[in-house]
């Protein structure tokens, strides 16, 4: 049998991995400025969280969802306590996508609609509903488009207001830093305004923040920045630092029902342990302070860069806009540095998404490999 091939794959294949670094079968050691794609939250193989896992699977790895596993109440307070959300409820599944598909549905049970509004170049995963509100014709099927949905202009108030106002709105879903588009953000002042539409005219308002969550852009959440609170939260990546698991954070006015929900291996014993863990590391080390300061010195750094057309972002959660594209400069980064970054749907836009454990050395040397490749190209 072969591998379904979908990937456009690196040359690079990783054996090992400690920290920021990924170590590869050509016997070299890279920088993980990808952190595999906003998973990596607490650095590869940190010893607390293989400690926790190996504690876990030496007494019981899994169980079905029909027993007592009072370690996803341990995670769900710890994850309250952390977030912000302590008085929110948790639903625990496997991915992104899925936790997508529950907040649709949970959103669709509460107010009965099934209209949704999503932004121009948003991701929200693969499976049918995420799919279906995802700004990408090549990736959606016939049979993912299952609910009507309109595709707004981002941080467009007017157009928010005019199609809420049609009073047939279920939802509206939006990464509040979008990933794969390209590291763009919404302005705070349309989200809060957006939070108070919705609140108005009883449309769910969910924030997928599944790859900008769990401290990536110096707060817990990235809507936080703007300080309102949506409806329902989805997170994924970083929560479980590789190993898979995800989650849909409710607010109290979802009432939940026997049988709505469900998942065979969500909240597994130690899927729960994984995600433990990774709270016990952001909390113990300061991760999400530190991912602030980190990443506000790169931002800063890479700003200075005459080549860079724009840098955004927050925390280490970073898009670098260059007037080429940049598929030439990531392989460069890679053979010459040693480093690696992150692409997203614009062939123009570099993604950095390192752990966020990386030190201030690592990001000067990111910021002066840069520098010194860039200080050699010419673009053609
Ligand atoms: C913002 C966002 N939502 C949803 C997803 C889908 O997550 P998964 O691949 O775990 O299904 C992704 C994955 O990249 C994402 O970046």
């Amino acid at each position: 049998m072969e591998i379904f091939d979908v990937y456009s794959l690196l040359d690079l294949e990783p054996v090992k991995a400690q920290g920021s670094y990924v170590f590869c079968d050509d016997g070299n050691r890279y920088l993980d400025f990808y952190g595999g794609h906003a998973v990596i939250s607490i650095g590869h193989s940190h010893p607390h969280y293989v400690d926790k896992i190996t504690e876990q699977l030496n007494n019981i790895g899994f169980y079905s969802n029909s027993v007592q596993n009072p370690l996803q109440q341990q995670l769900a307070a710890k994850l309250g306590e952390l977030s912000g959300y302590d008085d929110y409820q948790l639903f625990l599944c496997n991915s992104g996508a899925e936790a997508i598909e529950n907040a649709l549905k949970m959103a669709s049970f509460h107010n009965g609609k099934s209209k949704v509004i999503s932004f121009n170049k948003a991701f929200h995963g693969r499976t049918t509903s995420a799919l279906n509100i995802t700004d990408k014709d090549a990736y959606t099927a016939p049979i993912n488009q299952s609910s009507e949905v309109v595709f707004l202009k981002m941080n467009d108030l007017e157009a928010v207001e005019a199609e809420i106002s049609q009073g047939d709105v279920c939802a509206v879903v939006l990464e509040p830093v979008q990933g794969i588009g390209g590291i763009r953000l919404f302005e705070d002042s349309f989200l809060q305004q957006v939070s108070q539409l919705c609140q108005a005219h009883d449309v769910v308002l969910i924030c997928d923040e599944i790859q900008s969550g769990f401290g990536r852009t110096g707060k817990f959440f990235a809507h936080q920045h703007a300080g309102f609170k949506p409806d329902i939260i989805t997170l994924a990546k970083g929560m479980g630092n590789g190993f898979p698991v995800a989650g849909t954070i409710l607010s109290p006015d979802f009432e939940a029902k026997h049988g709505r929900l469900g998942s065979t291996f969500g909240g597994n014993h130690l899927a729960c342990a994984a995600a433990t863990a990774v709270l016990d590391v952001i909390k113990d080390e300061q991760l999400i302070e530190h991912a602030a300061q980190i990443g506000g010195q790169l931002l800063d750094a890479l700003a200075d860069l005459p080549q860079i057309k724009e840098v955004r972002g927050r925390g280490l959660m970073i898009g670098l806009e260059f007037p080429f594209p940049i598929k030439e400069l990531r392989h460069r980064l890679i053979e010459e540095e040693h480093i690696i970054t992150g692409i997203a749907s614009d062939p123009n836009v570099s993604r950095l998404l390192p752990p966020l454990t990386i030190s201030e050395k690592e990001a000067n040397q990111f910021a002066t490999a840069m520098q010194n490749l860039l200080t050699e190209h010419q673009p053609q």
